[in-house]
């Protein structure tokens, strides 16, 4: 019997504490004008100095799991993608776990940068079908504000923190479900972008990362609609992760999907690394857009290189 994990519930939080691009051009030389035409943001959310990661990835973990009509005793995994751990270890996930009150189970981190999304709804697919647990939360949650250097114009406009999560559970006998994975990386990018262990500040050569953006997501798309023997005209949605509308515009062109069936929270979240897509998802969701029956497909770049593409039947 063919077993599939099924997405129950989103959720997602944002900080309360909103900078506007024209904020920040009062301390960079930047400006709104700029930011908009290079990248597609206006505003991002960042975290009080108190918020840690694992406080807004627990906040998205139990708006998802209500909306799942679960409790935290529902769930035996947790896999939280994060490059903004709480610690260097224990892993940030088994905090979030005991915030949420679980003494059973296990949960671990997984990092893949702004693809951290898609590796880790690749690897809770794979233990749900494996029969290792049966609900899964998966959450992206960061906290890029405490990694970005505000001196750095080049960086500094970028990124913003979030959290989102998805309830997922092995089912069989559903059409419902993740229909595929696809996961690549190449170390051959690992210069191109960074933060070191010991110095804070993002390392990017952002004409690189785009260029590479555009081609190799272009390849990721068009690998898993072939493998899951899925055609352009049959998806309903792009759920993107959000780090340039020019590299989301670039792929929607290549799939042929107009601007209305793509998920864009961009705008005023920026790049909330491995937390864009559960971010953009849940909205989505929560808006009506996004309903059951409906085949979304998730992509992301990121630094490495790590990329990657998912399809799933909502
Ligand atoms: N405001 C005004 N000017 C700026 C700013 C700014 N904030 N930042 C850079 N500039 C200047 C540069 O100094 C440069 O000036 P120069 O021509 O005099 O040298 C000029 O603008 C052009 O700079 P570029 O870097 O060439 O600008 P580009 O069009 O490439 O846009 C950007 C930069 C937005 C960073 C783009 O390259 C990009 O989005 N790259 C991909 C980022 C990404 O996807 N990252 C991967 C995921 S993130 C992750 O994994 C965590």
């Amino acid at each position: 019997m063919t077993v599939r994990s099924v997405i129950l519930g989103t959720g997602s939080y944002l900080p309360t504490k909103v900078v506007t691009n024209n904020d920040l051009s009062e301390s960079l030389e930047t400006s709104h004008d700029w930011i908009v035409e290079r990248t597609g943001i206006c505003a991002r959310h960042i975290a009080a100095p108190d918020e840690h990661t694992s406080d807004i990835a627990v906040k998205a973990a139990q708006r998802a799991l209500i909306a799942a009509g679960l409790t935290p005793q529902d769930v035996d995994m947790i896999v939280l993608a994060t490059a903004t751990p709480d610690h260097v270890f224990p892993a940030t996930a088994v905090r979030v776990q005991a915030k949420l009150g679980m003494t059973h189970g296990f949960a671990f981190d997984q990092s893949a940068v702004c693809s951290g999304f898609i590796f880790a709804l690749a690897t809770a697919d794979m233990y749900l079908k494996q029969g290792m647990a049966k609900t899964a939360l998966v959450i992206g949650a960061e906290t890029m504000s405490r990694l970005v250097d505000w001196t750095d114009r080049s960086t500094a406009v970028l990124f913003g923190d979030g959290a989102g999560a998805v309830v997922l559970q092995a089912q069989s006998q559903t059409d419902r479900g993740i229909l595929g994975n696809l996961l690549r990386t190449d170390g051959v990018g690992y210069e191109q972008m960074y933060v070191r262990k010991d110095t804070p500040g993002i390392h990017m050569n952002g004409r690189e990362i785009f260029r590479n953006a555009v081609h190799r997501l272009d390849e990721a798309v068009g690998e898993i609609l072939e493998r899951c023997n899925v055609t352009q005209d049959q998806i309903d949605w792009l759920v993107p992760h959000q780090a340039n509308k020019r590299i989301i515009d670039a792929t929607a062109k290549r799939l042929g999907l107009p601007e209305s069936k793509v998920i864009h929270t961009g705008a005023v979240q920026a790049n909330t690394s491995a937390a864009s897509i559960p971010l953009a998802l849940d909205a989505a969701v929560k808006d009506g857009r996004i309903k059951q029956g409906d085949l979304i497909l998730c992509e992301a770049f990121a630094a490495g290189y790590a990329w990657g593409s998912t399809l799933i039947r909502m």
